[in-house]
């Protein structure tokens, strides 16, 4: 009896494998996999893999590999029906019954393969005969060698309307144009629909040919014809060369996208297999999801033209709602007007991996993307970056990821946004002439301020400024974006500063009671409780009788000098860098960085200070 694949997918996607494999294997949590000791071979430290998502389990001491019908076959000796029946009954579905449609539909689908492959095998005849010596020397132009030829299988459509109509119309003419090869016009009258060109086969993951793609020898429109969708071929389905990159690619640990059939040929002229195209079409969702299955990070490799860079980031957009931990994308843009078939002609594998070497990571892309849409002169420029970075971090399911995607763009918007602070600026500007009579500023008076002018912002800065927020709900909403990317050590604070955060974004109108109620609810009782208890300096926030207009100004003022002070940092860690290697301009922009340091310091300590 066959089972239909549908019937098959959606049984796979409504088991949870580690349920089915978790009561004869004791399971271990493993970020977003399942570990455990190996129930196909004998082991006392975990190989064994279980991942839900994908529904797959793998053991990378033994290579058992398979989903959970296979499991119950392989490790219960179930036999494969039954392992099918005991799924279904737990996930709630009827098993179909043996349906005959289903079968002349399988035995059809097989007899449509039969067909592409005569075809294919009279396209590659005809290439190597007589008519074939036009093609044959534009293939050589190109550089494709007959190897090369060979292994993609590529074949020539002779000129004329009815030859392979007539030369393989034992195949059955239904049959012929239910392929596609042949086109019925209303009349139904039947003809050739590829020909004059270089046919290039579409392969399915097991290597049987579904569709062809045909190239003109020389100028025309259009450049490529291709199968239309049959039974056999779904375009937005179907990456070409999947069945060679599979193995390839996990052997290279890589995968790589290009936009073309000859991007892919160049690629593995050159010796890199591990390539799929996306048939011409805008990168889909079931694309991406093939993708996935053969690696987790696969490079995108697009002309370096408008065309390729829109279909990049169209495709990173499209990647958004699936990312995660092992579904991402990088990028790789190409100079100016070149595609990778140029690359590899013009400089080799070696130019090819040097550009691959250096992939961007799917955050970078669309933050370079949205960041060079315009220039940030006007705010209606800065606010519409803005909207548009949290619009691509809320695209993104998973909830985490999305998170932490938002903070990231917004951390990167806030650094290009925002002029260079009055704290980086030292209010005694240090001249080059002014060398060696470095006069360190006065520390500010009082204990408090004292304390930070030395040491620096501490945690008991960022416990002062979390609790500032927690009175001052209208402060929270207007700086949440700084709070959200603040550096906390302390781990209860952090908590608490993600619920503040969580609060902020909810769409609520926020005033201290609600924030309050909202916090209670979101169990931040007891972390706030600490941080009360733990006491604090007294700021004008952290204190009840304070005007709220000074309260809120104040905060304003301290989550900046937090913020200035994580950037000097980090400046004045790169300044150090350079220092070791030499630059000696770095000495004079570490001493302003440490007076930069000093000033955003005592403004912190001007604010403690104050009654
Ligand atoms: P390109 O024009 O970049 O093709 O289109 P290419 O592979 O680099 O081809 P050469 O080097 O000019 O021979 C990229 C892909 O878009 C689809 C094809 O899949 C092509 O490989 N395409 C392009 C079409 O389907 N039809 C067209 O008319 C053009
Ligand atoms: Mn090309």
């Amino acid at each position: 009896m066959s089972l239909s694949p549908a019937f098959l997918d959606e049984l796979r996607a409504r088991t949870l494998l580690s349920a089915v494999v978790s009561p004869s294997v004791k399971l271990i949590r493993a970020g977003r996999e399942w570990k455990a000791c190996c129930p196909f071979h004998n082991e006392k430290t975990p190989s064994f893999t279980v991942n839900d998502a994908k529904g797959f389990y793998h053991c990378f001491g033994c290579g058992a590999h398979g989903d959970a019908i296979r499991f119950l076959t392989d490790n219960r000796g179930l036999p494969f029906m039954d392992a099918v029946k005991e799924l279904a009954s737990k996930a709630g579905l009827e098993v179909p019954a043996p349906d005959p449609k289903a079968r002349e539909r399988a035995e059809r689908t097989s007899t449509l393969t039969d067909v592409m492959a005569s075809c294919q095998k009279w396209f590659a005849e005809q290439l190597g005969g007589i008519e074939g010596a036009e093609a044959r020397e534009y293939l050589k132009n190109r550089g494709i060698d007959p190897g090369t030829v060979a292994r993609f299988g590529i074949g020539l459509a002779p000129e004329g309307r009815s030859k392979l109509k007539s030369a393989l119309n034992s195949l059955g003419e239904d049959k012929l144009v239910e392929t596609g090869m042949l086109i019925r016009n209303d009349e139904g009258e039947t003809y050739d629909r590829f020909r004059g060109r270089l046919m290039i086969p579409i392969r399915d993951a097991r290597g049987r040919v579904i569709a062809f793609g045909g190239r003109i020898l020389g100028p025309g429109e259009p450049k490529y014809l291709n199968s239309p969708d049959t039974p056999l071929f779904d375009k937005g389905r179907t990456l070409y060369n999947i069945d060679r990159a599979s193995p390839a690619s996990r052997q290279a640990k890589r995968l790589i996208v290009v936009e073309g059939y000859m991007d892919v040929i160049a690629l593995d002229r050159a010796g890199v297999a591990e390539a799929v195209a996306p048939n011409g079409t805008a990168v889909t969702e079931h694309q991406l999801e093939r993708m996935w299955r053969l690696d987790p990070n696969p490079i995108l490799c697009f002309d370096g033209d408008s065309a390729g860079q829109k279909a990049a980031i169209r495709a990173a957009s499209r990647a958004l709602p699936f990312l995660g931990a092992e579904r991402t994308l990088r990028f790789v843009e190409l100079p100016a007007g070149q595609d990778p078939d140029d690359v590899v002609r013009n400089g080799g594998r070696d130019a090819l991996e040097a550009l691959l070497s250096e992939p961007e990571p799917l955050v970078e892309r669309l933050w370079r993307h949205e960041r060079e849409a315009q220039p940030l002169t006007t705010p209606e420029a800065r606010a519409g970056l803005r909207q548009r970075l949290i619009e691509h971090a809320q695209a993104i399911g998973d909830h985490a990821l999305s998170r932490l995607y938002r903070e990231e763009w917004l951390r990167r918007f806030q650094g290009e946004v925002t002029p260079p602070r009055p704290a980086f600026q030292p209010r005694r500007p240090f001249q080059p002439g002014q060398r060696g009579r470095f006069v360190p500023p006065k520390p500010p008076a009082g204990p408090a301020a004292r304390a930070i002018a030395a040491t620096g912002i501490d945690r008991t800065m960022a416990r002062a400024l979390v609790l500032g927020f927690t009175n001052y709900p209208q402060a929270l909403v207007e700086h949440c974006e700084q709070l959200a990317t603040l550096p906390i050590g302390e781990q209860s604070l952090a908590r608490l500063r993600d619920k503040l955060v969580d609060a902020a974004v909810s769409g609520e109108t926020l005033d201290r009671e609600t924030l309050a109620t909202i916090l209670a609810a979101s169990g931040a009782a007891s972390d706030l409780e600490k941080a009360r208890r733990t006491g604090t300096m007294a700021f004008s926030f952290t204190r009840s009788d304070t005007a709220p207009d000074r309260a809120v100004r104040d905060l304003g003022i301290a989550i900046d000098a937090l913020m200035a002070d994580g950037e000097i940092g980090a400046a004045l860690k790169a300044a150090t860098e350079r220092l070791k290697e030499g630059d000696e301009d770095a000495l004079e922009e570490q001493r302003r960085l440490h007076l930069a340091r000093r000033d955003n310091n005592e403004r912190l300590a001007s604010l403690a200070g104050s009654e």
